[in-house]
């Protein structure tokens, strides 16, 4: 698997730190289009670059993900928790996420594919849901999906409503990037914490791609970092 580099970090903060330097680098180097993601994984990361003198002004971002229905004055939509880690505090060029409230949503999928084809992400960050999803993409998703509405599996909706004050509140569908959307970027970090991670990162190291988890996909990708505070997973 020479194309899945791991990092091993301490924790959060420390991958924090090693993330805001890959990223220092990767600005320096003449990134222009990034692809972000959402989730408790990159509130450090965001905080960090919040917090620094990187200068995003020349960057165009590309979010994963959206609730379907989550307009975004809503504290659950990605909108709202974009604004709120990271674009209030540093100004990007343009920043772009699905909308999850248009009227119809397979256009907003075909226009927001468009979108991201015409950019050309240079470096895609991902989390990774307990199951193997990335970004919204559940079991099952062909990798050659492009940017599309899905269903949220049990499993997700169980592990994300804590974050909704009703947890019955969490729609059950959103739009997402598809796999095939993320495997066109050129680059991809994908971060993992906790033990709660290891079952979907131990499916990548078995080096198989299966659609049962999405994360296999990377599997294909030329150049995947994977930041990791795990004990025991290695290249
Ligand atoms: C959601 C997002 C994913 C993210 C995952 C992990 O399902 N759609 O993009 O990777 O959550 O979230 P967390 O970082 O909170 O573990």
């Amino acid at each position: 698997m020479q194309n899945v580099r791991y990092v091993k970090v301490g924790g959060k903060e420390d991958a924090a730190t090693v993330v805001l330097e890959r990223m220092r680098q990767e600005l320096e180097g003449g990134l222009r289009v990034l692809g972000l993601a959402t989730g408790s994984t990159m509130i450090p990361i965001y905080e960090a670059w919040a917090k620094s003198d990187l200068d995003f002004t020349d960057v165009t971002s590309f979010n994963l993900d959206e609730y379907v229905g989550l307009s975004a004055d809503n504290p659950n939509s990605y909108a709202w928790f974009m604004n709120h880690h990271l674009f209030s505090h540093k100004p990007f060029k343009e920043t772009y996420i699905p909308d999850g409230t248009a009227d119809d949503l397979t256009a907003e999928c075909d226009e927001y594919e468009a979108l991201l084809r015409d950019a050309e992400i240079d470096l895609q960050f991902l989390g990774v849901g307990e199951n193997g999803h990335i970004a919204f993409n559940e079991p099952g998703t062909p990798f050659s999906s492009t940017t599309h509405l899905t269903e949220l599996t049990d499993s997700t909706l169980g592990v994300n409503s804590q974050y909704f004050e009703d947890e019955s509140a969490i729609p059950n569908t959103a739009l997402t990037m598809g796999i095939a959307s993320i495997l066109s970027s050129k680059k991809i970090i994908l971060l993992a914490f906790g033990e709660k991670k290891r079952f979907a990162l131990e499916q990548l190291l078995k080096g198989e791609a299966t659609t049962d988890y999405p994360i296999t996909a990377l599997l294909s990708h030329p150049d995947v970092t994977i930041v990791t505070d795990l004990e025991g997973i290695t290249d």
